[in-house]
């Protein structure tokens, strides 16, 4: 098996991040042999020295501060019992400290508004979106340069170019945020593009969240930040001859009104050639026309570095047809339902020429675009061309679509659809014998990138797009199998703490927004707390475990609701959402959640330490359990109600005791044998999950290759290519996205349960697993999962011997492994083969 080898070395759950602050994990995943020591160092400046923790697979930085935008090699030691060692290295750079750039902005009374040149179109003629302005600064630079970082925000959205070249390839940066709260701001490694000379130092700027559509606020058509967007910027350069210099932002900068007549998230892009200024991001450009800018202060106190990766472009897919509906117009489709936007190459045309772009997830029955479901956002991108060959892509919007209509060519250069969503790695795979099955875990993984844009959002398609926060809390499981989305939640959860009030409550949705569903429902509210629990979890990060923030969203529901049945300060109470059968009440779907709220505070106030807080936690969550059985639990197990997401909760929730448990879980599965699926938003992640732990893997096998509808499979039939928002596509078109992931929530089953991927109660970081494959009546599934410990792998067929089974335990860990036909087996790490002959019925 040969030494410890320890790799894929991460500081913040990020590789080599530029823009680390404060105290970093540095963490690596695990090879080889089990080590049983190791020791992690940052060159002279701070060791650990060699720790004795056969388990341990990070360290969190407890040496001197460190200096600021300073790289940091930092180097990981393992030893193995055999005595030998092997070591790693990787680095990070540390954040900047000390802004002194300016905001700065074209004078907003200086702004022309430009009708969009979209006439005729109602919704974007209506709304006066203005033109993303051009900043520019020319600087001489007296030396060769060794390094130069670029630090960089907006209020609003920035594409950075210096001397001709994008200068990053972050998408929609900054991202979003609840902007009065923080800015997370980026830093760019630019050293191969800045020189001695004359460089330039070039941005566009947009609306983006700030002051663009944001959501369906009827109320507050975009500015829900802010009116115009903003810059802020500094270069600093290394240089050979040892010295240092900072370009910035101030009132130097020079700007103008650019090409792009609009950008807007929703509403969509308009280049319009004719106005483009070749040359204007490139030395030699005479900027004397432009106006100086506007310096819009210079306060610093809400920025913060970015802590996750950025949205990147991170494949194209080509056409799967393109068919030509009109003299001028063509239908493109690509194939598959994707978050992003269309790149097309446009053949020389008459000056003027108009093409537009416009989106939709499907199509009506004559064949035309279906987009009643975007409701006002228009998705349209549109080019008006200057005369030459010319490359169309927008860039401060994206579009949830599979197909694309074009209109205005009468023929196409190239045309791909270019795939957006924050860059998280992936760290799962799931395969089965049912290729319908197969096309679930794509429509799942499809799911999971569309919505994972900065934010995790309900749908990339309508005027929405909001960190919906019971979507995020039920798919979450999934998500961190299929990617490693550590740094993307570690971000996600700064919103929520800053969407908490000071009362304690927290939202529906993070970033917050004023205007929508701002008091938290049951279960959306309750993501504050079962997030960052699952996320301790799976990667072993006690710092997402905020006690105060969590125990105070307890404490909250407890004091409008000191009976212990949460009836009072439910905000919107969207009970189980969307769930096709009988309502579960309300009393009850709040009351579980209420528990589990408080009994993972409690254990994550264990976790820290904080143990008189556990304890009132513990006691309280016991007080919640014995309300719920009182008022909600009969002597036979039924839970008021008699819904499946009753049953569903009560049981994964702990809530009934072992006297009434076995009562609740027959009724449950005559539930589901009878109806199919009932469940909605908060139950859907419990389905198979509850039913195989409560002994009916059949029902959850039943349930998954269903094909009538409500069922994942009716989806598959009938050409899902995502998840979709109701379970039958049927309803009226302002609520039937076709890409939302909470139905996907079934994927975290296909790896633990088909597969048999999960770990043991209690385990953090997959340090003990528990490989226990259900394999219905499929005939051979396969699962691997870069676990933050290590690869986890299963395989297993059924041969004409019987059932074998392939199971790859990662270094530090120990599994149990439960085959079909009762053997149970303790392994260590390694590579194991097990098979078992006297046949494999569950
Ligand atoms: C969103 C959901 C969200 C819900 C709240 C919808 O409009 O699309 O996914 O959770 O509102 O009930």
């Amino acid at each position: 098996m040969g030494s410890a080898l320890p790799h894929d070395l991460r500081c913040d759950h990020r590789t080599t991040p530029l823009g680390v602050a404060g105290a970093p994990l540095l963490a690596w995943r695990l090879e080889g042999a089990d080590p049983v020591a190791y020791q992690v160092e940052i060159g002279d400046l701070w060791s650990t020295g060699r720790v004795d923790d056969p388990a341990a697979i990070s360290h969190l930085y407890d040496g001197p501060r460190l200096r600021p935008r300073t790289r940091h090699t930092w180097r990981v030691t393992l030893w193995d019992a055999a005595g030998s060692t092997s070591s790693a290295e990787s680095w990070f750079e540390t954040a900047h400290d000390a802004w002194t750039a300016s905001w700065i902005a074209p004078d907003p009374d200086a702004v022309e508004h430009v009708d969009p040149p979209t006439e005729g179109d109602r919704a974007l003629s209506a709304h006066g979106l203005l033109p993303c302005p051009q900043l520019r600064r020319s600087f001489q630079v007296p030396a060769a340069v060794t390094a130069a970082r670029l630090y960089v925000s907006a209020k609003g959205l920035y594409d950075a170019r210096i001397n001709g070249e994008r200068a990053a390839d972050a998408e929609l940066a900054p991202g979003w945020t609840d902007y009065r709260r923080r800015i997370p701001y980026q830093v760019h490694d630019v050293t191969r593009l800045v020189g001695e000379g004359e460089n330039v130092l070039a941005f566009t700027i947009a609306d983006g969240w700030w002051s663009g559509f944001t959501g369906f606020d009827p109320r507050r058509p975009g500015y829900h930040y802010g009116r115009f967007p903003e810059l802020i910027a500094e270069l600093h350069l290394t240089l050979a001859n040892g010295s240092a210099r900072v370009v910035m932002t101030d009132g130097t900068w020079r700007t103008a009104q650019g090409h792009i007549r609009h950008g807007d998230l929703l509403k969509g892009e308009c280049h319009d050639l004719r106005a483009a200024t070749p040359g204007w991001d490139s030395p030699g450009f005479d900027d004397s026309s432009w106006t100086p800018v506007t310096v819009r202060g210079a306060d610093h106190h809400l920025l913060v570095p970015s802590c996750d990766e950025p949205v990147r472009a991170l494949r194209e897919l080509p056409p799967l047809s393109i068919t030509r509906t009109g003299p001028r117009t063509h239908l493109v489709d690509f194939g598959q339902n994707l978050a992003g936007r269309v790149r097309l190459a446009v053949p020389a045309q008459d000056p003027g020429t108009r093409v537009t772009v416009r989106h939709g997830e499907r199509l009506e029955d004559d064949g035309g675009l279906h987009t009643a479901n975007l409701r006002t956002a228009d998705a349209t991108d549109v080019l008006i061309t200057a005369g030459g060959e010319a490359l169309f892509e927008p860039r401060f919007t994206y579009h949830g679509f599979r197909y694309a209509e074009i209109d205005g060519l009468e023929s196409l250069g190239e045309v791909r659809a270019v795939v957006l969503h924050s860059d998280t790695r992936w760290t799962g795979a799931f395969e089965c014998s049912d290729p319908e099955i197969n096309q679930l875990q794509s429509n799942i993984e499809w799911g999971q990138r569309g919505n994972f844009v900065s934010v995790p959002t309900d749908c990339p398609q309508r005027d929405e797009r909001l960190g919906w926060m019971a979507d995020a809390q039920v798919f979450l499981p999934t998500a961190c199998l299929n990617a490693d989305v550590a740094a993307f939640f570690t971000k996600w959860l700064h919103d929520v703490r800053d969407a908490q009030t000071p009362e304690g409550g927290f939202p529906n949705v993070a970033p917050r927004l004023t205007g929508v569903a701002e008091e938290g429902a049951p279960g959306w509210a309750d993501a504050g707390v079962l997030v960052p629990w699952h996320l301790y979890e799976v990667y072993g990060d006690a710092r997402f475990l905020d006690v105060d923030s969590m125990g105070s969203w307890v404490d909250f529901v407890l004091r409008h609701n000191p009976d212990l049945i949460w009836r009072q300060r439910t905000g919107p109470h969207y009970a189980d959402w969307l769930a096709p059968g009988p309502a579960t009440p309300r009393e009850v779907v709040a009351t579980a959640f209420f528990h589990r709220s408080a009994d993972l505070t409690a254990r994550a106030a264990r976790v820290r330490g904080r143990h008189a807080d556990a304890e009132r936690f513990e006691r309280l969550a016991a007080d919640i359990r014995t309300a719920f059985i009182k008022t909600f639990a009969h002597p036979d197990g039924t839970v008021s109600g008699d819904t499946q997401t009753g049953y569903l909760l009560a049981l994964a929730f702990g809530l009934l005791p072992a006297s009434l448990a076995p009562g609740a879980a027959r009724r449950l599965a005559e539930l589901v044998q009878e109806h199919g699926p009932q469940a909605g938003f908060l139950g859907v992640n419990l389905l198979c999950p509850v039913l195989s732990a409560t002994g009916r893997p059949d029902l959850a096998h039943a349930l998954l290759r269903r094909t009538d509808p409500p069922s994942w499979l009716y989806q598959v039939r009938h050409g899902a290519t995502t998840v979709w928002e109701r379970w039958d596509g049927e309803g009226a078109p302002s609520m039937n996205s076709f890409n939302h992931y909470a139905f996907g929530s079934v994927g975290e089953w296909l790896y633990s349960g088909v597969a048999g991927i999960s770990q043991a109660r209690g385990s953090v970081a997959y340090r003990d697993l528990v490989i226990r494959p259900l394999p219905g009546d499929l005939t051979w599934a396969r699962a691997s999962y870069e676990s933050v410990r290590g690869r986890i792998a299963v395989s297993w067929e059924r041969t004409s011997q019987g059932f074998v089974l392939d199971v790859s335990v990662p270094p530090g860990a120990s599994a149990t492994v439960h085959l079909p036909d009762g053997q149970t087996h303790r392994v260590p790490s390694g590579d194991h083969h097990f098979a078992s002959v006297r046949g494999d019925t569950p």
